[in-house]
């Protein structure tokens, strides 16, 4: 698993949006590009430079279709803290995709399993996911895989640890009564199964689980960090997110990416 480190959050950002953008551009085969989207407050940067560099004509997402990673049980689509709503406002309303080329877990589905099935059934049918980017949870889970999840799940309802519930109030006008206790999520090996993987981490708050999800072994209980058996899985952070990871490790990882890392920073 390669890890990118940009000295802040915005560097971070642009980075991955244009190495996303190159994949997107650079797709030649007749099948559409399949891409997999998180929600969250670290991916909100690259939604930014995917906005701008679409109003810049610089990207399309016309060939492009997208599978969100999960949706809360219970709220509808309209509901402003629905992870439809947010992807609608912070990037569907601006590009130039076709509504009907997203794809969203239904979280009001009066039928759950059935939902699930349905959303593995329609990621198959696209021909898979070309690239899944994520987030990372403080715990260091991906999408609502929570601690202990299977390494091997694929598309479920999820109960939310209390961790989650209390990292998401803020959302909810920090109240724990109004955050959701259930969603519906891609599973562990649902995001193995893309062909490739790129983790956007930001702060201080999730470097302790930074440190696990890299230096130490894979666990159920940081369901990230089965991401190290993935043939390309790729983390992007700022330098605040690796204040808990060896010296040597970051080392390690700024002198054998020195050259990547320097890739795009023109446009930053
Ligand atoms: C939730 C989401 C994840 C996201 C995580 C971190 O658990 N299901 O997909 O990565 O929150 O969110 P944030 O980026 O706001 O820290």
């Amino acid at each position: 698993m390669r890890l990118i480190i940009q000295s802040n959050y915005e560097k971070a950002s642009c980075w991955a949006a244009r190495y996303i953008a190159d994949k997107i551009n650079n797709h030649k085969t007749d099948k559409p590009f399949v891409l997999g989207l998180p929600t969250g407050s670290s991916p909100l940067g690259i939604y930014r430079e995917f906005v701008k560099m679409h109003k810049e004509g610089n990207l399309s997402f016309k060939n492009v279709r997208t599978f969100n990673m999960d949706e809360y049980i219970g709220l509808a689509a309209s509901h402003p803290q629905s992870y439809r709503y947010f992807m609608m406002e912070n990037l569907f309303n601006h590009i130039d995709i076709e509504h009907k080329h997203v794809h969203l877990l239904d979280g009001m589905t009066e039928d759950p399993e059935k939902e699930c099935r349905l959303y593995e059934e329609k990621i198959k049918a696209e021909g898979g996911i070309d690239l899944f980017l994520g987030g990372m949870g403080s715990d260091g889970h991906i999408a609502f895989n929570e601690p202990g999840s299977s390494l091997v799940s694929r598309t479920r309802v999820k109960t939310l640890t209390a961790e989650s519930v209390a990292s998401n109030a803020r959302f909810f006008d920090n109240d724990l009564e109004k955050v959701p206790k259930t969603a519906l999520t891609v599973g562990v090996g649902t995001i193995m199964d893309a062909n490739e993987v790129v983790i956007i981490v930001s702060g201080r708050n999730k470097a302790h689980a930074l440190k696990a999800v890299v230096e130490e072994g894979i666990n159920q209980m940081r369901t990230l960090s089965y991401m190290q058996m993935h043939p390309k899985a790729m983390i992007v952070c700022d330098d605040e997110a690796t204040e808990e990871l060896k010296v040597g490790t970051v080392k390690y990882f700024k002198d054998s990416e020195r050259k990547n890392i320097e890739l795009y920073s023109d446009s930053f």
